[in-house]
């Protein structure tokens, strides 16, 4: 799929580079291009160390010393109209940019959670800092919508975060993420610490909210069968590089770069029953097709996972430029 089929972009990323300066200096991101279409999921996939989570912080500008921009830019694109160019932001004005259009769950979210404060007092300093008009009546009945949202029961509210499952904090994470309406969610590993059957839940729970609320997702793990099944657009990532971004059925049934191929061949759940991994939507004779073609045989097919929207773009296309 070219990317204008893919629907207007809500976030363009140029030549992006990140090193971490230091007696050895470390390249940690190099001259990396994407752009991402809204409401779209993008996978970004590779193996340890490749440098998908510099990446996710260099864009939302939460790196520190020593790790510097050395090249590039990120343009935010707006769906009320204009542009921001995310490196040009300052202080309040990035402050307020990064919960309001882009959010982040991070790395491990789950258990930065403060064990001394309620959820109800952790979900409320996002509407105290960002939406200081709100009354404390609303804000509470926002944060008891927000965790309804998630799938966990507004009386957790009272809760303290030991008092909760992994899972569940992690949901908490993720309402906390969607608080204020982002237009852009960025996931580092958000589900790798659950087991399989919770994690399952909430890829169900991100694809369900994504529909409704019409958020992309730069979804980051080393998983990449799970990327396949949830992604439209998967970027594979090697040493700081993308080596190939294409659709996630085009990425699996046909790799082009020898690193992804590689990639797929360490999953033996994609070389057994592969069918099993790929996201809903697809015809199932594209899908016999493809593996009569890659191994000679016939059918063998496992289930489709649940379903997963079919459309990630939808968007209106809007060239107004200017930060307002
Ligand atoms: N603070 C730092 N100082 C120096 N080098 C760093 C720092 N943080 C990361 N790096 C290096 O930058 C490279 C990319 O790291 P990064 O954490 O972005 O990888 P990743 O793809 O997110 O890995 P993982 O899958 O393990 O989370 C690695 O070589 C890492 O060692
Ligand atoms: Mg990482």
């Amino acid at each position: 799929m070219t990317e204008s089929a893919l629907g207007a972009p809500v976030l363009s990323v140029t030549d992006f580079s990140v090193d971490y300066l230091g007696r050895n200096p470390v390249h940690a991101v190099r001259e990396v291009s994407l752009s991402l279409a809204r409401g779209e999921i993008l996978g970004l996939a590779g193996e340890s160390g490749c440098g998908k989570s510099t990446l996710a912080y260099g864009v939302t500008r939460l790196l520190r010393p020593p790790a510097v921009i050395a090249s590039g830019k990120a343009i935010f694109h707006s769906r009320e109209g204009y542009e921001i160019d995310i490196s040009q932001l300052r202080g309040e004005d990035l402050r307020q940019f990064r919960w309001d259009k882009i959010a982040m769950v991070f790395q491990g979210a789950m258990n930065s959670l403060n064990p001394v404060i309620d959820i109800a007092a952790q979900l409320e300093d996002v509407f105290t800092a960002h939406r200081p008009e709100l009354s404390s009546q609303e804000r509470r009945r926002r944060c008891g919508d927000l965790l309804e949202r998630v799938g966990v029961d507004r009386r957790r509210l009272r809760a303290f975060p030991h008092e909760l499952s992994g899972g569940m904090r992690q949901r908490v994470m993720i309402a906390m993420a969607l608080a204020l309406d982002p237009q852009v969610l960025i996931m580092d590993e958000p589900t790798t610490a659950l087991d399989v059957v919770v994690q399952r839940e909430i890829l169900d729970e991100i694809t369900r909210l994504r529909a409704e609320s019409g958020f992309a997702v730069i979804f980051i793990t080393h998983d990449l069968p799970l990327l396949l099944e949830i992604s439209d657009r998967i970027a594979v990532m090697k040493a700081g590089r993308i080596v190939e971004l294409n659709q996630a059925y085009e990425l699996y049934t046909a790799p082009r770069d020898p690193y992804t191929k590689r990639l797929l061949a360490s999953f033996p759940s994609l070389t057994g029953e592969r069918g099993g991994f790929i996201r809903s939507g697809l015809s199932d004779d594209r899908l016999a097709q493809a593996e009569d073609q890659d191994r000679g045989t016939a059918g063998g097919r496992a289930e489709t996972p649940p379903e997963t929207p079919s459309d990630g773009g939808g968007g209106q296309a809007r060239t107004k430029v200017g930060e307002g």
